[in-house]
């Protein structure tokens, strides 16, 4: 089977002249926990709607496991899984009969599959507690727990982590790191690019409907290491790293030198190596936030 799991190919919809989603195209592949990261109002719930069905595209397809998606042509989400906003439940029921309730709208989802689901999402402890008594972070995890409980292959997720606090973040992340290594594909989208930069794989930065960068999370944020070194001969120091393998710019300020583009390390072996030893080496990672927001202004 194709390694390729989701994928959308010129996906736009224009609500009037507000185009929503332009000419989008992804590929998801089968494993991977994509990211989807976008500021406010860049298109990810519509694309998503679309990926779901939910939404008709003014242009351009999706295909979910090699099968065409439309409003009128679902068949192949019966092997999807998703959560888009917070999650229906009955809120005077526990955490247990309500994903019995759901199970039964799926064939072959047995008490022995909820058990498995609430410990998966860490709820076994609580499974017998009305959910009005539920914190965000839980109503949350019995969300995921209710989309996972046919066995999808792929999880689709519009910002799971909107609300919560830190500690609720990262149960959701380590989740979502315990399901990829289950082998189930997870696309989720996001407005933080720290939370998207912990968790996935690739990830996709959309701006304004439009894709603006796809790649892996290191590698988009790469090369954006800022490394500042006290020496003695910032002259030397400067000539020695112009040398460097793919180094980038190289700015020599009063005692220190400021360069860009190589890795720490291999900075310092370089002029350890040339008997340049620096007396100080600060590293900085360029601003997380100012690269995403370079990419999205
Ligand atoms: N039904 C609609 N009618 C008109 N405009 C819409 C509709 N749905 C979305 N839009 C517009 O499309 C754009 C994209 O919205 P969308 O909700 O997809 O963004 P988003 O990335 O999910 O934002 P957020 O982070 O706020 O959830 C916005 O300009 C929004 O106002
Ligand atoms: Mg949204």
């Amino acid at each position: 089977m194709s390694d390729v799991v989701l994928q959308t190919e010129g996906l736009s919809k224009h609500f009037g002249a507000v185009k929503a989603v332009e000419s989008l195209d992804l590929e998801v592949r089968r494993g991977e926990v994509y990211g989807f990261l976008g500021p406010n109002g860049s298109g990810k719930t519509t694309t998503i709607s679309m990926v779901l069905g939910l939404l008709h595209p003014s242009a351009g397809q999706v295909t979910v496991l090699g099968r065409i998606v439309t409003p009128t042509k679902t068949e192949a989400l019966a092997e999807v899984g998703s959560l888009v906003g917070v999650p229906g439940m009955v809120p005077h029921l526990s955490g247990r009969k309500n994903l019995e309730l759901l199970a039964a709208l799926h064939k072959d989802v047995g008490g022995e599959r909820i058990h498995e689901i609430l410990e998966l999402v860490d709820l076994t402890g609580a499974a017998d507690r009305k959910v009005k008594g539920y914190s965000l972070g839980m109503r949350q995890r019995l969300g995921l727990g209710a989309a996972l409980l046919h066995r999808p292959e792929l999880l689709i997720l519009d910002e799971p982590t909107n609300g919560l606090d830190p500690a609720g973040m990262r149960e959701i992340r380590e989740l979502l790191r315990r399901l990829a290594d289950q082998g189930i594909t997870v696309f989720l989208s996001s407005h933080l690019l720290h939370e998207i930069e912990q968790v996935c794989d690739r990830v996709t930065v959309l701006a304004k409907g439009r894709a603006v960068a796809t790649g892996r999370v290191e590698d988009l944020l790469g090369g954006s290491e800022v490394v500042r070194l006290r020496v003695r001969d910032t002259r030397k120091t400067a000539d020695a790293l112009a040398t460097l393998p793919s180094i980038g710019e190289i700015r020599p300020n009063g005692h220190w030198v400021e360069v860009e583009g190589a890795r720490s390390e291999d900075v310092i072996v370089h002029l350890v190596a040339r008997d340049l030893v620096p007396s100080e080496v600060i590293t900085s990672k360029a601003d997380l936030e100012s690269v995403f927001l370079t990419l999205t202004e």
